[in-house]
């Protein structure tokens, strides 16, 4: 019933986005309203960012703009928001790069199972702002660009029951995004890949309709799946940003002057996200535990990793749009590695 009644809700403010307020939303004090829609909760660091997202922008330019965030996914999941900025029915979304990948290939790069050695490499890949610029680049064509990313942590399996091998895998029907690269990999890993929308999860788990799923602890506590699901296997096989991503024509129409607020606003978002998404991994495993009885179980990664690791190869040789990233990220792991 709750879910009937939120899908009520985004239906009909979706439908009057589309009605008319396309876009070029105003209040009735005449600014320009930015929408940005995301799929986590109010507590999230995600939103804990857009907050001082909001607020640079509001403060500087807060006689010409109001920023209105619409967390819980209730304009969409991020396949329907991703198109409602492509359209510019509203101006902004958060989306993991798992659901980019039908937009600008590119983004299975980071799909692609035990890509970054250590979080270390991966922060400081994504910290180099000028290498990525070209990634941010690559939907323009779709009528969108990513402005700055978020963390979103480790991905790892989690179920009804203990995953304690890649064995333990075998005949479980695990969720994954709605990716292609991530399908192929969980089957990769001799499960059966159910794709399927972050807020059906829940449920799926709950009814049994599938036996787990992948993803950061904060899915565990911000959107209960440990009530569900009391077994988390830290085997360690993704790291999947999440990108901020905004309408091309809005970016493009801002002046230069408020192009540089929105980019220093995106800037200190990140930041922001960053220190409160290391903060609330402690909190979400410490809640799990104790509230939730969820069992964390540290496992053989080098196990898992076996299974998976022909994939680099054969999705380097399916799509040469990854493979300068792919080296790129190779060198900072062996700079990493020789601690220069
Ligand atoms: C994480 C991530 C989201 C993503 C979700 C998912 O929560 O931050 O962007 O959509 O996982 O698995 O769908």
């Amino acid at each position: 019933m709750k879910k009937f009644l939120k899908r009520l809700a985004a239906g009909v403010l979706v439908a009057a986005l589309a009605a008319g307020l396309s876009g070029c939303g105003m209040a009735t004090s005449g600014k320009r309203i930015i929408r940005i829609s995301h799929a986590q909760s109010e507590t999230h660091p995600e939103q804990l960012g857009l907050l001082a997202f909001k607020q640079y922008v509001e403060e500087r330019l807060g006689d010409k703009y109001e920023v209105q965030i619409f967390p819980n996914e209730i304009l969409g999941s991020a396949q329907k928001a991703i198109e409602l900025t492509q359209t510019g029915a509203i101006d902004f979304v958060v989306a993991g790069t798992a659901n980019l990948e039908t937009f600008a290939d590119v983004y299975e790069i980071f799909s692609m199972p035990y890509l970054f050695d250590s979080e270390e490499v991966y922060r400081s890949v994504m910290e180099d702002t000028d290498y990525m610029q070209n990634i941010y680049d690559s939907t323009d064509e779709a009528g969108f660009r990513v402005v700055t990313w978020y963390n979103a942590g480790t991905r790892n399996f989690y179920a009804k029951t203990p995953i304690r091998t890649p064995d333990d895998l075998k005949g479980k029907k695990i969720r994954v995004q709605q990716s292609p690269a991530s399908v192929a990999m969980v089957n990769a890993f001799g499960a059966a890949a159910a794709p399927m929308g972050f807020g059906d999860v829940y449920t799926a788990i709950q009814q049994g309709v599938i036996d787990g799923a992948e993803n950061n602890e904060l899915a565990l506590t911000n959107n209960k799946h440990g009530e569900v699901a009391k077994y988390y296997s830290y085997n360690k096989h993704q790291m999947v940003p999440d990108m901020l991503v905004g309408n091309l024509k809005f970016l493009n129409g801002l002046s230069p002057e408020e192009y540089e607020v929105f980019e220093e606003a995106a800037r200190r978002s990140t930041e922001t996200e960053l220190t409160e998404w290391d903060k609330s991994i402690g909190e979400a495993r410490e809640k799990a535990k104790t509230d939730m009885g969820v069992e964390f179980i540290d496992v053989d990664v080098e196990a898992f990793k076996e299974k998976v690791l022909p994939l680099h190869e054969k999705m380097l040789s399916e799509n040469p749009k990854i493979r300068d990233l792919y080296q790129h990220i190779q060198e900072e792991n062996q700079k990493m590695k020789g601690g220069q």
